[in-house]
């Protein structure tokens, strides 16, 4: 491994977050308002080619994983030739290739898609219900999310390398009730479902009474499954993971705003406009969309990326809050809801 990648606590950024659009087809009540997120001017965002530019970048630095987000990556139109260009980097030490998507068009690219080389979906879905998912994402696609699944499930069963796991951000007094269905789901499935703490963002109407935290949803699973248990995850995991004996499938919880997972941290992300951001919460970002568009005689410059990439990796040592701590999304997040209010 590289050291370029490996910051003074000894944390590898193996793992590449990349969005490919900010666009959205769902409005999910905790991440979007009605009206959409501001959109930036189409030449800001990255094209295809400069994100398989990018990508390769990391993967000659020791990147294993890449996961294509959003907004939602199945909007964008060319996801799947992206995706297949950026399947050829297997042969360079590219491991897994994975996506996070709502899931509502995905059926339709979900073949292809595994063609070109994906090795895992991150489905978001809150609930089971077809008339609460309208509540939550105020829209409709419930079905078509649905047949999504199906055919992964199916996949899977024909015997593609394919994991799936479902994120499910549980509000309280919105959707506990749907806890349960979730991981009846596992009963019989293989797929792992990850309840996740509401988390505050810009505009997202937070607050402290509707986050359910960790330990209040082990207590409703531990009424009606005694006899859950705690499973060793993966060290870079965000989930911890639990199961029910006898269940095939498996369960987790993203505990970001009660225990945070910052020193076990190996991810960087990408912005949609091109942005190298090394924390979900922290501000320090540098452009390599400008970098890579500089004119150098039509080749991209790989030391000046190089020094931009380490001197944000030493921004990330310094974190937001002093010399010597790694930023801690808990402390990072008390000071977010002081701002919040
Ligand atoms: P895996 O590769 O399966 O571990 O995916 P992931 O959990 O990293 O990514 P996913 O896109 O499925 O995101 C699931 C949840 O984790 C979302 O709510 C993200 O906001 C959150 N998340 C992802 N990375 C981080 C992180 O570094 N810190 C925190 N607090 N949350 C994160
Ligand atoms: N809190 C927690 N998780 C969130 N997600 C989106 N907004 C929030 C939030 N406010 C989750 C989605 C998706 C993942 C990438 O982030 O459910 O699965
Ligand atoms: Fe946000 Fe994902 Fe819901 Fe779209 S599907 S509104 S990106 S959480």
């Amino acid at each position: 491994f590289s050291d370029f990648l490996t910051d003074t606590f000894n944390r590898q950024h193996d793992y590449l977050r990349i969005s490919i659009t900010e666009r959205c087809n769902l409005r999910c009540l905790y991440c979007m308002p009605e009206e959409g997120v501001p959109l930036s001017p189409p030449s800001h965002l990255l094209t295809s080619p400069e994100i398989f530019y990018i990508a390769s970048l990391f993967v000659s630095q020791g990147v294993t994983k890449i996961r294509l987000t959003g907004g939602e990556p199945t909007v964008r139109r060319d996801i799947v030739p992206l995706m297949q260009s950026i399947g050829t980097l297997r042969s360079k030490g590219l491991r897994e290739l994975t996506l996070t998507t709502n899931g509502v068009s995905l059926h339709r690219k979900l073949d292809s898609m595994v063609e070109a080389g994906l090795t895992g979906v991150n489905l978001s879905l809150d609930t089971l219900d077809p008339f609460q998912f309208q509540i939550m994402t105020r829209r409709n696609g419930f079905d078509a999310v649905m047949k999504s699944i199906d055919r992964i499930l199916e996949m899977k069963r024909l015997g593609a390398d394919l994991k799936l796991k479902i994120n499910c951000v549980v509000m309280r007094g919105l959707n506990e009730r749907d806890i349960i269905p979730f991981i009846e789901m596992g009963r019989e499935k293989d797929v792992e479902v990850r309840f996740i703490e509401y988390m505050p963002f810009d505009g997202n109407k937070w607050s402290q009474g509707k986050m359910l935290p960790y330990e209040a949803m082990l207590n409703i699973i531990r009424a009606k499954y005694p006899d859950l248990r705690k499973v060793k995850g993966h060290k870079n995991d965000t989930s911890k993971t639990y199961e029910v004996p006898g269940f095939v499938g498996k369960l987790g919880f993203i505990t970001s705003m009660t225990h945070n997972f910052c020193g076990t941290c190996n991810r960087l992300r990408i912005t949609s406009d091109g942005n190298l951001k090394v924390c979900l919460f922290g501000n320090a970002e540098v452009s390599l969309r400008d970098l890579l568009r500089k004119d150098n005689n039509g080749q991209p410059m790989d030391q000046e990326a190089f020094d931009a990439i380490k001197q944000i990796e030493i921004d990330r040592r310094r974190g937001a809050l002093g010399d010597d701590t790694v930023l801690g999304w808990g402390e990072r997040e008390r000071e977010l809801l002081e701002v919040i209010g």
